[in-house]
């Protein structure tokens, strides 16, 4: 193993308990030789032999008789030279290392490929969730058409808690940050960093085609207010963070940004730290995988049912026999032509003709209303909550463009795409 952190202490403690278990169902024993960690000496609570922990990776990397490297110590420089040399080595490589697939997934998947051995990454999105495998593997028969998750459990715990106690964003992070839910730094997770590389990785398995971390469109949560939420509310919805992608005959949509979502999708009732993917396939139609995504045993889950699968592998000797499933060349489509509907809310100046300017504008931008409400007026300001049909992002765009430039319209305060299927 390389780390031995909260997962890779997961790792360690499900090889133990559930050992006969384990190599009942794999037909070998798996034994942990070598775990690689900076600091030899600090107290882990588990009970390591002697000699198995090491600072020298070289240990684990160089070792003829390891067959399989777990790495679970994160980042993406030492991580992928330790991946790499492991793989080059031919021992097969577990990990659930997001940031490092969705930037050298294809490197990695090359060497493995070339060393026949197995490269699994169940843990690295949505954590205990099985989705991956259930994608390259239980879906295969299937044109996959979308993809659609919440893959961040630190925004969907602020959602809903911004929902349920109808509190700002940042009393909700903070509260989050004193529970040790959020990061001290949370940018990663806020802005939807996070996300945006599990839906490359995603859309990648998903559609067949290499998805680059930096196709996918993000956008955070940072500015939700409160009174967004209760307005979606109002209005039959919930706010979540979503990573989303599909395939549509004109081109592949790979974005992550905040949607309104109607109460009845399988979705919205995802709350709290949970995840959930839902799956669209031509033949299986709509499906949903939920559960934990982070933490110590349901990331250990994953990570070490992959240990499973790669152990059960060598004894039958067919390493490598799934590899890279990224045989498609595929277009991205620019935001700017992604279709969605559209909430607003906008500060406007209440007295006449000030929808009609607004109207006019929306018009000459070929976007049409669904739904407008006028919400409370302070100080002769009316708040306008307005719901669009569905419309090209550009052309929306175009259209705020003109409100900044109108006398009658003091603030867009918020667009959130609104998300129906
Ligand atoms: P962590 O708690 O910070 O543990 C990292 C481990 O790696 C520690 O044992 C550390 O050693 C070791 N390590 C780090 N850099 C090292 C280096 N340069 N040389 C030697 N050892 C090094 O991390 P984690 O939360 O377990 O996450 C591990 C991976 O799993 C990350 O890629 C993360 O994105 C992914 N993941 C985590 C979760 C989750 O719930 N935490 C969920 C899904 C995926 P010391 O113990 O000596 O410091
Ligand atoms: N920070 C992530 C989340 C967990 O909040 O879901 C690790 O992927």
């Amino acid at each position: 193993m390389l780390g031995l952190g909260t997962v890779g202490s997961g790792v360690y403690r499900v090889l133990q308990s559930n050992a006969s278990l384990i190599a009942r169902k794999t037909g070998a024993r798996i034994e942990v030789v070598k775990i690689l960690v900076r600091d030899t000496g600090k107290s882990r609570g588990l009970d390591i032999p002697e000699g198995v922990l090491t600072d020298n990776p070289d240990e684990v990397l160089r070792d003829e008789t390891i067959d399989i490297v777990v790495e679970v110590m994160g980042g993406i420089g030492l991580a992928r030279e330790y991946a790499l040399t492991a793989l080059q080595s031919g021992k097969s490589l577990v990990t659930a290392n997001k940031d490092m697939m969705a930037v050298y997934g294809e490197e990695l998947f090359k060497a493995a490929d070339e060393n026949r051995c197995d490269l699994l990454f169940e843990a690295s999105v949505a954590g205990g969730i099985p989705i991956i495998k259930v994608l390259k593997q239980s879906l295969a028969a299937n044109r996959i058409e979308q993809v659609m998750g919440i893959v961040n459990g630190t925004t969907n715990y602020m959602l809903t808690k911004m929902t349920q106690d109808g509190s700002e964003f940042q009393d909700v992070l903070d509260e989050a940050q004193a529970k040790g839910y959020a990061e001290a730094d949370p940018t990663n997770d806020v802005e939807g960093f996070d996300a945006a590389r599990k839906i490359a990785i995603l859309a990648s398995i998903a559609f067949n085609t290499r998805i680059a971390l930096k196709q996918v469109y993000v956008e955070g949560i940072t500015r939700i207010t409160a009174e967004d939420i209760k307005y979606a509310c109002e209005l039959g919805y919930v706010v979540k963070l979503l990573g989303i992608a599909k395939d549509t005959p004109s081109g592949v949509e790979v974005r992550v940004h905040p949607v309104l979502l109607p109460e009845s999708h399988p979705l919205a009732a995802v709350n709290d730290v949970f995840n959930a993917v839902f799956v669209k396939g031509d033949a299986v139609g709509e499906t949903m995988f939920y559960g934990r995504g982070a933490g110590e045993l349901p990331t250990a889950s994953a990570v070490t049912a992959d240990v499973i699968d790669a152990a059960r592998n060598i004894v039958h000797q067919v390493q490598g026999i799934i590899g890279c499933t990224c045989f498609d060349e595929k277009t991205v489509k620019p935001m700017g032509e992604v279709r969605t509907r559209n909430y607003l809310r906008l500060r406007v100046v209440d007295e006449p003709g000030v929808l009609a300017q607004i109207a006019y504008l929306f018009g000459e931008n070929q976007v049409s209303l669904a739904t407008v409400l006028q919400k409370e007026t302070v100080e002769g300001k009316a708040e306008l909550v307005l719901v669009t049909h569905e419309v090209a992002e550009q052309n929306l765009m175009q259209a705020l463009e003109g409100f900044r430039k109108l006398a009658v319209v003091e603030e867009v305060c918020n667009v959130i795409r609104v998300e129906e299927s």
